[in-house]
């Protein structure tokens, strides 16, 4: 289903609103480019976006959280999408985001939008504040995760944000697989490194157990979509100690 609210002018070439977007996957040239000259860049294929899109649905997202902003691509896409009441944009880099700040400015949501540059996704206490300050008791209806793709940091933020998910609410989980392709887990970023597909088995594994807490879990090539059932979950939560398979841990072996 194709969302209604893009207006595409090539395969990587959108607009929503007037607000115009290059969209690729493609390193040397995520790397080499800005958001700037009125386009803001998105690290992500027209397959995917119409996906994550499509997936969330028409359904209202008024608090969502997006991790990982490189140039501001995403931010802007989901806030025009969802005209979120709030959207809370994390990013352990201080890069300055000119175009994403006079986005914000023109469109008149300073009080939507909170950009957090030099979080590190993995510093749960930081990550904690920032919700708490920003959402208070709301519930969140949805995450996008697109930061380290590290197992330990992805997991650390995935178990502050997941029980904060309403009923229904999604967390998506992209570029997971990354441990399935040689190319990728012999990169110097990923080489030695915990892959992030042993999350998503997790999930599924909590998903199980716990079905109150994990109502679904769709894997697609480009992402993962957990979706939070109405179970209660303690603030401490972690999924290691939930996601048991013969009442053990399940181990990390991706
Ligand atoms: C693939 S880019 C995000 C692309 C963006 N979501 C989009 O669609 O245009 C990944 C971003 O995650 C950030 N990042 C990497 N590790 C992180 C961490 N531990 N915590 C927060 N952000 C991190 C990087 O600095 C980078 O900006």
């Amino acid at each position: 289903m194709m969302n209604g609210k893009l207006s595409w002018a090539s395969d990587s070439e959108f607009s929503i609103e007037g607000v115009e977007f290059f969209a690729t996957v493609d390193a040397s040239q995520y790397h080499s480019r800005k958001s700037d000259g009125g386009r803001f860049l998105i690290v992500k294929d027209r397959s995917m976006i119409e996906q994550e899109l499509s997936i969330c649905g028409p359904e209202t997202r008024r608090n969502v959280v997006d991790i990982g902003i490189w140039q501001g691509g995403s931010v802007a896409m989901l806030d025009l999408v969802f005209k979120p009441n709030k959207l809370v944009a994390l990013e352990y880099a201080k890069r300055d985001l000119p175009m994403l700040d006079s986005y914000i400015r023109a469109h008149g949501r300073r009080q939507n939008v909170s950009v957090n540059n030099g979080v590190d996704q993995g510093n749960s206490k930081l990550v904690r504040s920032i919700m708490e300050k920003e959402f208070r008791d709301e519930p969140l209806d949805l995450v996008v995760d697109d930061a380290s793709h590290l197992y330990e940091n992805t997991t650390r933020s995935f178990n502050v944000l997941f029980p904060r998910l309403r009923k229904g609410g999604l967390f998506i989980i992209e570029d997971w697989r990354w441990s399935t392709r040689v190319s990728h887990c012999e990169s110097e970023y990923f080489k030695g490194k915990v892959g992030l597909a042993n999350l998503v088995v997790q999930c599924m594994i909590l998903c199980a157990v716990r079905p109150d807490v994990v109502a679904n879990v769709m894997v697609c090539p480009g992402m993962t979509v957990v979706t939070r059932g109405e179970g209660v979950l303690a603030a401490d939560f972690d999924i290691a100690g939930h996601a048991l398979n013969r009442g053990q841990p399940v181990p990390l072996y991706l």
